[in-house]
């Protein structure tokens, strides 16, 4: 079956990069030349998706425009001969992709901003992406993009998938932490069922070091056992939670092992690095940088 939707909730509240969040959604938070979000939702159409879904808060109206055609700027950018620029603005608004939006009214976790969505899944099988985790997969190569083989292979196989990558020890109790049964390598892919799953476990929990880092495709049934989680003890559904419950219930979901870098843009350190990785595109930007940093 296809996959043509994906929902990405930007209805958090960006807190650990306040106050520069404070006013501005992270999401819009610059990468060198581009909000965060314009990578994502690019990776997204890259992949061959058709439909996006935020689910969003009223502070974050920005977020949509952004993807809207600006009449006014391309005007002026056309009257004042700005032709690349001009083609720039122009491409993102022509993105093959329909953009809808939903409100969460209240932040009452990521499982519960899912869920927000179902109304416009409908009955079919949906993408999640978070939109503060860019990969550079779809940086470099489009054709390497994880997030399309996850669709691709989905629309053979009709499992739902999760993508994981490695964290460092410091960082795994921030994260949703998966076990794989077992590790299958096959045409340069690490894959395996996932046994179980935690959100931010204590250390000594942890089944390993593979978090759940941002890419997820699951068949509809999902929605039935994200509607059933109770919520955690910061009264937010999970879900982690849900995804856990789904594979009890004999659910089969794929664990698909992803080895290039990732930016987990909503917290500082991350944040810098890709700001460096990705101006380094630019070869004056990368030779001046490299420069200050040696003198620094
Ligand atoms: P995070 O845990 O990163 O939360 O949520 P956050 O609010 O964005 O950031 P911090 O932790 O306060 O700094 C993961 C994703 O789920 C969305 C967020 O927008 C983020 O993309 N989310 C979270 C919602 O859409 N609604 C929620 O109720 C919670």
């Amino acid at each position: 079956m296809r996959v043509n939707k994906v929902i990405i909730p930007v209805a958090g509240l960006g807190t650990r990069l306040l106050p520069a969040t404070k006013a501005i959604p992270k999401e819009m938070l610059p990468i060198f030349s581009k909000p965060i979000i314009q990578y994502i939702v690019e990776e997204i159409a890259l992949s061959g998706f058709k439909e996006v879904i935020f689910v969003t808060h009223s502070s974050k109206y920005s977020i949509e425009n952004h993807f809207d055609k600006s009449f006014e700027l391309e005007a002026t950018l056309e009257k004042r001969v700005k032709r690349s620029k001009l083609r720039e603005i122009k491409a993102i608004s022509k993105l093959d992709l329909n953009i809808s939006s939903i409100r969460q009214g209240e932040a009452l976790g990521l499982g519960h901003a899912v869920l927000i969505a179902k109304k416009l899944i409908g009955n079919e099988p949906f993408g999640v992406v978070l939109p503060d985790m860019i990969l550079s997969d779809s940086l470099e190569n489009k054709k390497r993009i994880f997030f399309k083989k996850m669709k691709n292979n989905f629309e053979v196989n009709n499992h739902s998938s999760i993508l994981l990558a490695r964290a460092p020890k410091n960082k795994i109790t921030s994260y949703g932490v998966a076990k794989l049964k077992k590790i299958i390598k096959s045409e340069g892919i690490k894959y395996g069922d996932i046994e179980k799953i935690f959100e931010k476990p204590s250390l000594k929990k942890a089944p390993s070091n593979l978090f759940a880092v941002g890419r997820y495709i699951f068949k509809n049934n999902f929605f039935k056992y994200l509607e059933s989680i109770n919520p955690d003890t910061n009264q937010e559904i999970q879900l982690t939670d849900a995804i856990h419950e789904y594979i009890l219930s004999e659910n089969k979901v794929v664990g698909y092992i992803y080895e290039d870098e990732y930016y987990d843009c909503g917290e500082w350190t991350d944040y810098l690095k890709a700001n460096l990785a990705l101006s380094f595109s630019n070869k004056e930007i990368k030779k001046d940088i490299l420069k200050f940093l040696k003198d620094l």
